[in-house]
């Protein structure tokens, strides 16, 4: 490479001591839950006075599932929006829309060349997304997801990527994935860490604490929505499942409790011994009165940006504006860097 090829593109920000860099996305396929916020987006706020940051609504992952084209554009903005009204900050961090940057697609297929199939069959995503279906009827964006996601990362050579634990296995393939290139056809990538926290790394279902909470889950009462009315969080909280016995406390004996406990520790910041001290002698309608006041009043500040947002979108286009030339100027160097490697001829 020559010095001048290694020189930072004018519109990439210049990054004078090198803070660690992280990448992260959500697909904007549906109601959007406390499992993302507290799984994903809280967490990505505050790796912002740390870290250099790309936080990215990944379209293109959520058509692996067929969506309805207006519910798609929707949700693509609602999610966006939901970063901003969280806390992520578009002038200190890169908020684009994957679909925007088209060189995610492009690595992906060379990524593609080097990705072998009995590794992705072995995805438990894939398994969980694919039980029961013949190959038949499998497309094909379902089996090759995570390279679009090992894509996502590597281009912006991300040191790190918070994700909630079901995705920690698409980042080690995204590990096992850069290593290979890098071998094979010398460096290019960074090798990146997942980033997993303890607490709210995996919220589960209110109605079944074996089951993740999740969008497509079945039943309303199943999650907590992001703009779910005060009475409405309430409600749910109020009527989760709960284990035998009395005693607040968490434990594997104790799933639906535990799941209450952390979602009550990732909201307040107490940490979890000291939750259950307080609840000694009380019982589970105790606890899950106080949840609900904790929940509601952590997510009214959330909900009423989010509505600010809404009423003007010009925020919300003009930091997607922003983050796509941005993160397009760093991901063209890497593209450029891969291209190379690979032995494409440069475009005259
Ligand atoms: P997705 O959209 O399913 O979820 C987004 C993030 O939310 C976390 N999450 C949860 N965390 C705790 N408890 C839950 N119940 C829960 N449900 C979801 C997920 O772990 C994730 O961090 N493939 C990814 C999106 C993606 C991505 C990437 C992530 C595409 N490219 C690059 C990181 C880096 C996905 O489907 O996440």
């Amino acid at each position: 490479m020559s010095a001048a090829a290694d020189k930072p593109p004018q519109n990439e920000p210049p990054r004078p001591e090198r803070r660690p860099r992280v990448f992260s996305g959500i697909q904007p396929s549906g109601t959007l839950h406390l499992g993302n916020y507290l799984g994903a987006v809280k967490n990505w706020v505050a790796m912002q006075d740390t870290h250099d940051c790309l936080y990215c609504a990944v379209d293109l992952h959520a058509i692996t599932v067929r969506q309805q084209r207006a519910e798609l554009r929707r949700n693509t903005i609602d999610l966006v929006n939901l970063f901003l009204a969280s806390g992520v900050d578009p002038e200190r961090s890169i908020v684009f829309v994957q679909s925007h940057v088209p060189a995610h697609t492009e690595l992906m297929w060379i990524l593609n060349t080097i990705t072998y199939m009995g590794e992705l069959r072995r995805m438990t995503q894939f398994k969980d997304k694919t039980a029961g279906a013949e190959g038949e009827s499998i497309a094909v964006g379902i089996f090759d997801y995570p390279v679009l996601m090992a894509a996502d990362i590597l281009l912006y050579r991300a040191d790190a990527v918070p994700v909630g634990e079901d995705q920690k296995q698409h980042v080690e393939l995204t590990r096992d994935v850069a290593e290979r290139f890098n071998k094979a056809f010398g460096k290019a990538f960074v090798v990146p860490e997942p980033i997993i926290r303890t607490e709210g790394a995996r919220v589960m279902s209110l109605d079944d604490p074996a089951k993740k909470m999740s969008k497509s889950a079945g039943s309303e009462n199943s999650y907590v929505a992001v703009m779910d009315a005060p009475d409405v969080i309430r409600r749910k909280i109020r009527r989760a499942v709960t284990d035998s016995g009395t005693e607040v406390r968490g434990g594997p004996d104790k799933p639906a409790l535990s799941n209450l406990l952390d979602i009550y520790s990732a909201f307040s910041g107490d940490p979890l011994d000291e939750i259950v001290r307080r609840y000694e002698g009380k019982g589970y309608a105790d606890l899950k009165a106080d949840l609900g006041e904790v929940v509601v009043s952590a997510l009214a500040p959330i909900q009423v940006r989010i509505r600010e947002l809404e009423a003007d979108t010009s925020y919300t286009l003009n930091a997607l504006h922003v983050g796509a030339e941005r993160a397009e100027a760093i991901a063209a160097r890497t593209l450029a860097k891969v291209r190379e490697r690979v032995g494409l001829v440069p475009r005259p």
